[in-house]
C-alpha cells in the first residue's frame, strides 16, 4: 500500500481524501514511479469539481494530478527507454499523480537534467510545456510584439513572462495585487495592470497607442473573456486557455468579425504534445531554457501530499504565486 489522495465524489477541496491505495506491477510498456514531488495545477481543481469530468476506477475513485517527478522503481515488459533508478518526470498526464507511487506509460516520462531540483521539476513540467506551445507552436511569438497575459504572477504566468522576455516580446500582464505586480515585473512583464481595480481594457489600449495587442492569453475565463476581445488589434488572436474564474461565455461567430476579424482558439496542452516527437522536443526546449537560467522556477509553494486540500484552497483562493507542488 502507498499513500495517495483520492476523489470519490466531486466537490470542494474537502473531497480530496488522503488514504492508502494499492499500486500493482507495471504492465507492458508501463513503469512504476516512486514520486518525490507532484505538481498541483488549476486543471486539478476542474477535475475535482467536475467541471472537466473524470471516470472513476472499479473501486469508485480516481487519483487526480497530471504532473510529477521521481525515480523509476520497476519497468514492465518491452520498456527500453528508461531503467530502474532513472530520475524521470512527466507533465502531460495521464491522471493519477497525487500518490507516493504510480504506474505510467514509459512514453509519458522523460529523463530530467541533474541540475534541477525535484520541486522545480514538479512545478515546471505542465506549466512550462503549456508556455512552450503558447509561444512556439500555437503562435510563434516574436521580438517587438506586444501581448496581454492574464494572471501574470501565476504558475503559467511567471514562466510565460520570462520566456517572452527572452524572445524580446513586450508583455502586458494583469495581476490581483501589488505584490503580484512586483513578482510579474521581476519575471519580465513589461507593464502590469491591477485588473480588480483598474479599467484594464482602457489601460491596454493606452499602453499600445490605441492599437491593441496581437495576442491575448486568457486563462482566467469568465471575468475577463469579453474584455479581452476588446484588447486585440485587428486580426489578433484570442487564446482562451483556462477558466480560473469560471468558464468563458458562448459567443456568436459574427462577434469575431465585429471585433476586427479576430481569431479565437481554445487550446489544450494534450493536443500540442500528443505526437511523441513534439512532446520530446517540447521537454528538451523547456529543460534548455530552465538549465540556462533564461526561465527560473524559483517561486514554488510547497505542501505535503496530505495537505492537497489546503493546496487547492490556496490556489483557488488566489493566494499562491508561481507554481504549486506537493512534496512526498
Ligand atoms: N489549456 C491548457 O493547455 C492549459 C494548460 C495549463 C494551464 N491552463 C490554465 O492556465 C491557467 C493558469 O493555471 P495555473 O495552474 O498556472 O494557475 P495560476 O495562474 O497559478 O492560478 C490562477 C490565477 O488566476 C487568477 N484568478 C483570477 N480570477 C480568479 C478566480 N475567480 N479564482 C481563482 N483565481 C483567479 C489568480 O491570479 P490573480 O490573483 O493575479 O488574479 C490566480 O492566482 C488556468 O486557467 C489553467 O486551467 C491551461
Amino acid at each position: 500500500m502507498v499513500k495517495a489522495v483520492v476523489i470519490r465524489q466531486t466537490g470542494g477541496p474537502e473531497v480530496l481524501q488522503y488514504t492508502d491505495i494499492t499500486v500493482g506491477a507495471p504492465g507492458p510498456g508501463e513503469i512504476k514511479l516512486r514520486q518525490t514531488a507532484i505538481g498541483v495545477n488549476f486543471i486539478d481543481t476542474y477535475h475535482r469539481t467536475g467541471l472537466y469530468p473524470v471516470a472513476k476506477n472499479a473501486e469508485g475513485f480516481f487519483v487526480p494530478g497530471l504532473e510529477g517527478v521521481g525515480t523509476v522503481s520497476a519497468v514492465g515488459a518491452g520498456v527500453t527507454s528508461v531503467k530502474v533508478g532513472d530520475r524521470v518526470a512527466y507533465g502531460n498526464g495521464p491522471i493519477g499523480g497525487y500518490a507516493e507511487e504510480r504506474l505510467i506509460p514509459a512514453e509519458k516520462v522523460v529523463k530530467v537534467p541533474p541540475q534541477l531540483k525535484d520541486e522545480q521539476v514538479a512545478g515546471m513540467m505542465l506549466r512550462g510545456l503549456t508556455v512552450w506551445y503558447l509561444v512556439r507552436t500555437l503562435h510563434q511569438l516574436k521580438a517587438g510584439e506586444t501581448v496581454l497575459f492574464h494572471a501574470a504572477a501565476g504558475g503559467v504566468g511567471l514562466i510565460f513572462c520570462q520566456w517572452a522576455r527572452s524572445i524580446g516580446a513586450t508583455v502586458i500582464g494583469t495581476v490581483g495585487s501589488e505584490d503580484k505586480a512586483k513578482l510579474a515585473k521581476a519575471a519580465g512583464c513589461t507593464h502590469t495592470i491591477l485588473y480588480k481595480s483598474e479599467d484594464w481594457v482602457k489601460k491596454v489600449r493606452e499602453l499600445t497607442g490605441g492599437k491593441g495587442v496581437s495576442v491575448v492569453y486568457d486563462g482566467v475565463g469568465k471575468d475577463t473573456f469579453m474584455g479581452s476581445l476588446d484588447c486585440l488589434a485587428p486580426r489578433g488572436i484570442m487564446v482562451t486557455f483556462g477558466n480560473s474564474s469560471g468558464p468563458s461565455p458562448a459567443i456568436e461567430p459574427a462577434l469575431l468579425a465585429a471585433k476586427g476579424s479576430i481569431f479565437l482558439t481554445r487550446p489544450r496542452l494534450a493536443d500540442y504534445v500528443s505526437d511523441p516527437k513534439d512532446y520530446a522536443q517540447a521537454c528538451a526546449e523547456l529543460f534548455d531554457v530552465v538549465v540556462k537560467g533564461v526561465v527560473k522556477i524559483d517561486t514554488v509553494s510547497s505542501y505535503g501530499l496530505a495537505q492537497a486540500a489546503h493546496a487547492h484552497s490556496d490556489l483557488e483562493g488566489r493566494t499562491t504565486t508561481g507554481s504549486t507542488v506537493l512534496v512526498v
